[in-house]
């Protein structure tokens, strides 16, 4: 995923395209650049590195000219990381200059056939066929040049072009890569999401699939590609600058951390109205529900992962058969997939290629899809039968947490209200479970005032060379998170375990001082956790158990972290806040780049 930033107006561009930049680093960040139109000529200052280096190269953007811009940050798909393949892209002339999020999937068939006409390219970069192709087709119209171009495309885009004949106006394309266009006064802006332009406007225009928007510094217009003009509602933006800023912690992470209660509170509350579940998103009543008989979960990483954990709980629940796939293999394996097949699907940025792709397929198979979503308006919230959003609020470190709770409790909402229209919950347990639900904000509150425990246990363990997170049915899906988050920040090797399936193989790797931490909180299988912890004790492990309160004994068998005791269905979101403590106060001590690790990115819009 790559960040695209853009300025029209009366002011020196160069600083807001840095500032702009900055806010998007998370998208991407192996290289960033920035070119203006100073009146005669368009100006590329790009560089390899992280947009501070950028600054450094631009004196923060002021030392090029031009009031009218675009800029980029990189998360390389085609071409490594160098100054070269970084964004923006010219033309071979110079004349135009392009910036890309996204993957051309025809770009090498589309750059031998300009090669081929002598057309010589400087970068090993899909965007630049774009920039090159714009040069060949251009007649003296830059929009007819655009729509010609884009019937060539195959794959993702979203676009910012520039001209050198023309500095008073940017065109902006978006084919499923995020873009959006920020209004102003008597300037304009562009950018892949609203966090870099909340500092001089809350008013956008959201652009969907194929639409083109030409930006001036006195207005904007929005097209189709039949050139036909669209009239589309302006969106305010209801999010504060400081939600999108540290507000005052080290990390994005661990702020976002710290926000769960809340975030978790705002995703809940909304839905609960007169101690019902009131899911008003769904549109499906009990007859459509009933004629499922199956339902299947596609997403990708950590939103994957909740998934397992819905497996659980809606086949308990709800006793309905459910598939967790991986989106990446859902796709290509032939699902048995149909109209009696409900597919949800869970994506934080609603832009994760593998996933929009697999819903894609699940829904050309005939399948309702929902799909439960943090980022508004983005691709998979758009294009599913239904969305349920999660409000999270913005979700800037690459480590999801905040995202994957607010996931969780999505899930719980939907398992209520579908046990309730199949009937398979009595009205007892069903008001308990609710008022376990209204108070889970506060006993994840009460989990973050011990974070210090887990802290001293993090500094034991932060110079291991390998971790294993072990556990069983419900806990066993949240040891996939445990190790997930442990992995991407920290670069520590570990491995999640069913804990039954330890002693089939992999309890060969246990040895003296080999950290295990066991997740120990679903009541019915309490013996069995305890006889996997014995037996990789036996073996040498350093074991750390995540238990309920009303175990104090297991403090007998590990080093014990508790959690406040709630119902099965809930436990997830409490024992999923000491993994993620776990894995940052890990990262920390490591001094790793925790809020961007390396080779990730925040939101995998490639394949
Ligand atoms: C989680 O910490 C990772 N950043 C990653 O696994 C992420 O969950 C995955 O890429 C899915 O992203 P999405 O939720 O935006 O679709």
């Amino acid at each position: 995923m790559c960040g695209i930033v853009g300025y029209i107006g009366y002011e020196q561009a160069g600083p807001f395209l840095l500032d702009g930049l900055q806010t998007l680093e998370y998208r991407g960040y192996d290289s960033a650049g920035i070119c203006l139109n100073d009146g005669s000529e368009l100006i590329v200052k790009k560089a390899k590195g992280k947009v501070g280096d950028l600054r450094k190269l631009t004196d923060d953007g002021k030392n090029t000219k031009g009031t009218v811009g675009i800029g980029h940050t990189r998360w390389a798909t085609h071409g490594e990381p160098s100054d070269v393949n970084a964004h923006p892209h010219l033309s071979e002339s110079g004349r135009f200059a392009v910036v890309h999020n996204g993957i051309i999937e025809n770009y090498q068939q589309l750059k031998d056939n300009l090669t081929a006409k002598g057309i010589v390219f400087r970068s090993m970069t899909d965007t630049e066929v774009i920039a090159q192709l714009i040069e060949y087709y251009y007649k003296g119209d830059l929009i007819d040049t655009i729509i010609k171009v884009l019937e060539k495309l195959e794959g993702s885009y979203a676009l910012g072009v520039i001209s050198q004949d023309d500095p008073d106006e940017i065109i902006a394309v978006r084919k499923e890569s995020p873009l959006i266009i920020g209004i102003g006064e008597n300037e304009n802006y562009i950018a892949s999401d609203v966090t870099a332009i909340l500092s001089k406007t809350r008013k956008i225009y959201r652009l969907e699939n194929n639409e083109i928007a030409i930006i001036r510094r006195d207005g904007i217009r929005i097209i189709d590609t039949d050139k036909d003009e669209l009239h589309k509602e302006i969106e305010t933006v209801e999010w504060d600058v400081s939600a999108a800023e540290k507000g005052g912690y080290e990390h994005f992470m661990f702020k976002e951390i710290m926000e769960q209660p809340e975030a978790v509170a705002k995703t809940i509350s909304p839905r609960l109205k007169n101690g019902r579940v009131v899911l008003d998103e769904i549109h499906l009543n009990a007859e459509q529900l009933r004629k499922f008989t199956k339902i299947n979960i596609l997403a990708c990483g950590s939103a994957y992962h909740v998934g397992v954990v819905a497996k659980y709980i809606f086949e308990k629940m709800l006793r309905i058969p459910v598939e967790v796939d991986l989106a990446s293999e859902f796709r290509y394996r032939d699902p048995i997939i149909n109209d009696r097949v409900l597919t949800v699907v869970i994506s934080q940025s609603g832009e994760t290629a593998d996933t929009k792709e697999a819903m894609k397929e699940a829904q050309r198979r005939g399948s309702h899809v929902i799909s439960i979503v943090n980022v508004v308006g983005s691709a998979i919230a758009v294009e599913s039968d239904d969305v349920i959003y999660t409000w999270a609020g913005p979700e800037i470190a690459v480590a999801t947490t905040k995202a994957y709770s607010t996931q969780l409790a999505v899930i719980y909402l939907m398992a209520l209200y579908f046990a309730d229209m199949l009937g398979t919950i009595v009205p007892d347990e069903y008001k308990a479970l609710i008022g376990e639900l209204e108070s889970l904000p506060e006993r994840i509150t009460k989990i973050l005032e011990n974070k210090e425990r887990i802290q001293y246990l993090a500094s034991k363990f932060f110079n291991s060379r390998d971790v294993f997170f072990i556990g069983r049915n419900i806990d066993y899906a949240l040891s996939l998170e445990g190790s997930l988050k442990l992995k991407e920040i920290s670069y520590i090797h570990s491995e999640a375990y069913a804990a039954g399936e330890l002693k089939h193989g992999t309890i060969s790797l246990i040895e003296k001082g080999t950290p295990v931490i066991a997740l120990a909180t679903h009541e019915e299988l309490i013996g069995k956790i305890v006889s996997n912890i014995e037996e990789v004790k036996t073996r040498g492990a350093d074991v750390i158990v995540i238990a309920c309160d009303t175990h104090p004994e297991l403090a007998n068998i590990g080093q014990a972290i508790f959690i406040p005791k709630s119902c099965d269905m809930l436990l997830p979101s409490l024992a999923v806040i000491p993994l993620q403590l776990f894995a940052y106060y890990v990262s920390s001590l490591k001094g790793c780049d925790i809020d961007k690790p390396r080779n990730l990115a925040k939101s995998v819009t490639v394949e």
